[in-house]
Parts: structure tokens; C-alpha cells; sequence
């Protein structure tokens, strides 16, 4: 049997170049080594008001995306969170095993909770529905960009609780980086990473932009004050440029120093932005194309949610087992360590 793979990404709109190079294109690069499943988070979208109608475009907006960067859906399940009940469902359970004080140290329900008048309950508990996400399919490996490692480590955190109290249950995930692009910084501020929800209209690229925004976008780039790439010294900025290049490329280190050694700033954004239309204009003709048939994405999503389903049933059967709780579902599981494959 594989071993299996789970990602997620939250429907919140405006997919960048961020979450291409830290996650999708990882995912398409391991989806056939493994059973891979690759879900989109609406669950966790909503622990911040999202517009309903908006929110119910940008889940397919999201599947068109998930499509057209090239995840296969005959070998991955590509599927919607809120359609697999065992999501909610193994989050209360792993809930009550979590001490408060684990969620309140999370950076990102810091910053979040920051910029909230009124902070949703359902902010603090994200980690416990991400950690949910991952355990009720036994995921071994979870590709995801920097920014989820404290998510991840909390995850292995409540898993092994969870294991201690009530006898081994789930499977360590391990935490999948890319080697590069794992952290896409702002193009306006090379100090923050590269996020949706920024504002200002030159912080990130988006996946849907056209070339003539890339340009403009990747020309306004924050440098640094020397005239010309130096990599001893660069700053931030110039390292993100050169990070996005390399990424898309595929470049090593030695080609990079090669190709951009002592090249002005002006001439490295136009190579950068030229490097990112080659790829985002084949990838928007496949999203366009995708998205103009009807009904397609939503019969992708409903034979991911079915395959979905069916392995999160042996989960929670297994984990209302362990924790006493009362099941008589069909699907049980007579020996509950023969789950944990
Ligand atoms: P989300 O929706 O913020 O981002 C989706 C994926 O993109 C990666 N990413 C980045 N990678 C590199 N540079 C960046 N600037 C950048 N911004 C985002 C993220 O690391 C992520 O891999 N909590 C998750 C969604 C989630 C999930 C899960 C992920 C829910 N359940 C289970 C993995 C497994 C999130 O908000 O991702």
C-alpha cells in the first residue's frame, strides 16, 4: 500500500505564486509516489467572514487552479473539506485533547487575532481542524510551504497525545518543503511572506494575472541600494527575485551565480517577470480551458469527496473505538491496529 499524502489550501481567493511555488507544484511533483488526496480548506476560510457567494466561486475557482497546475485528478482526490463530514468530526475528538495553551502560542493565530475586532473561536481551534485534516487520512508526508511548519509540529504534538492516551491511533505526518520557493517573500516588502490577504496591488503575483500586471507588479520590486546583483551582499528583495527565478526555473545554484552575477536590477525584473509568464500563460490557457466546461470541476470534486469519505470512515471508527466512544457504524473496523497500515 502507499502511503499517503495530504494538502490543503484555503478557497480565500487570489491563489499566488506563493502558494504555487511553496505547495502546488510540490504536489504535482509527488502525486504519482504516492495515494495523494489534496483538499480545499472551506472549513478554514470561514474562521474569518468570507462573502458566501464570493466563497462558493473561489472553491472552484480553487479545483480550476488545483486542475490546471497539472494535479491529475484519476490519481489524486481533489476535494472539498466541508464534504467530508470526518473533518468536523475528528476535530472535536483531537479538541479535547489539546491543551489551550499549544494553540495560543501559534504565531499565525497571533497575527490573525491581531488584525480581528473580535476574535472567532474558531481562529484558535485552526490547527486543531488542520491537524484533523491530516490524521483522519493517516497522511504520512504533508507537502506545505514554510509558513505551516508550526501547524505541522503541532500536529505530530496532538497526534502523539492522542496515541499516549488511548493507544496507538495515527501516523506520524512528516513535513514536506520545497528546496526552493518554500517562503515567497512580498514583492513590495521583502520582510513579510508573500500572502493573499496583503494589501497594496504590488505585493504579490497572482496565478490569474495578466502578463502586463506581472511586469508591472515584478518592475516595482523592492531591491536594495546596491546598483547590480551582488550575492554577497544583496538584500532581501534582490534574494526573492532571484529566489522566484530559480524556482520556476529549476536553475541551480551555480547556473543562478552564472546567469546573474554584477546584472542590473532593471534587467534581472524583466528576466524574472519573462520567466513567470512562461509558465503562468500555458497554465492560464489549461485554467480557462478547464473552467469553460460545464460541470467538470464539480464532478472532480464529488468523486474526490467519495474517495475521501470512504478512507475517513476507518478513522473515525478507529478513533471512537480508542476513545470509548459509542459506533455501530457499518464500516467498522474489527482490528483497529490493521487502520494504521
Ligand atoms: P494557505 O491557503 O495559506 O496556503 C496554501 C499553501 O501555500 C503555501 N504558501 C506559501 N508558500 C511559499 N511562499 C508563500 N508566500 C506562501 N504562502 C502560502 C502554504 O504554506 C500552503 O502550503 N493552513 C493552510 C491550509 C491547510 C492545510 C491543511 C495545509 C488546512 N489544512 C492540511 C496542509 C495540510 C493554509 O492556510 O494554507
Amino acid at each position: 500500500m502507499k502511503a499517503r499524502v495530504l494538502s490543503g489550501v484555503q478557497p480565500s481567493g487570489n491563489l499566488h505564486i506563493g502558494n504555487y511555488l511553496g505547495a502546488l507544484s510540490n504536489w504535482v511533483r509527488i502525486q504519482h509516489d504516492y495515494e495523494s488526496l489534496f483538499c480545499i480548506v472551506d472549513l478554514h476560510a470561514v474562521t474569518v467572514y468570507q462573502k458566501p457567494d464570493e466563497l462558493r466561486a473561489q472553491i472552484l475557482e480553487t479545483a480550476g487552479i488545483f486542475l490546471a497546475s497539472g494535479i491529475d485528478p484519476k490519481a489524486s482526490a481533489i476535494f472539498v473539506q466541508s464534504s467530508v463530514p470526518g473533518h468536523a468530526e475528528l476535530a472535536w475528538m483531537l479538541t479535547c485533547v489539546t491543551p489551550l495553551g499549544w494553540l495560543e502560542r501559534m504565531t499565525q493565530f497571533k497575527t490573525k487575532a491581531a488584525a480581528q475586532q473580535t476574535i472567532g473561536d474558531g481562529l484558535l481551534q485552526y490547527p486543531v481542524l488542520m491537524s484533523a485534516d491530516i490524521l483522519l487520512y493517516q497522511a504520512a508526508i504533508v507537502p506545505v510551504g514554510d509558513d505551516q511548519s508550526q501547524h505541522l509540529e503541532l500536529t505530530r504534538d496532538i497526534a502523539q497525545r492522542f496515541n499516549s492516551l488511548y493507544g496507538e491511533t495515527f501516523v506520524m505526518p512528516s513535513t514536506n518543503l520545497p528546496s526552493v520557493g518554500a517562503r515567497v517573500m512580498g514583492l513590495d516588502d521583502p520582510a513579510v511572506k508573500m500572502s493573499k490577504s496583503a494589501p497594496g496591488s504590488s505585493h504579490a503575483v497572482g496565478l490569474l494575472d495578466s502578463p502586463d500586471r506581472i511586469r508591472k507588479v515584478i518592475s516595482r520590486a523592492t531591491t536594495d541600494s546596491n546598483p547590480a546583483v551582488d550575492f554577497e551582499t544583496m538584500g532581501p528583495g534582490v534574494k526573492n527575485l532571484l529566489g522566484i527565478f530559480q524556482a520556476f526555473g529549476g536553475h541551480t545554484a551555480d547556473q543562478m551565480h552564472a546567469q546573474f552575477s554584477g546584472m542590473r536590477y532593471g534587467d534581472l525584473k524583466k528576466q524574472v517577470a519573462e520567466m513567470v509568464i512562461t509558465h503562468l500563460e500555458p497554465f492560464q490557457a489549461r485554467y480557462r480551458r478547464i473552467t469553460s466546461e460545464p460541470g467538470y470541476l464539480e464532478s472532480v470534486l464529488k468523486d474526490g469527496a467519495d474517495r475521501a469519505n470512504a478512507i475517513s470512515y476507518g478513522t473515525i471508527d478507529l478513533v471512537k473505538r480508542r476513545m470509548g466512544l459509542y459506533t455501530e457504524s457499518p464500516n467498522c473496523i474489527q482490528d483497529p491496529a490493521k487502520a494504521v497500515a
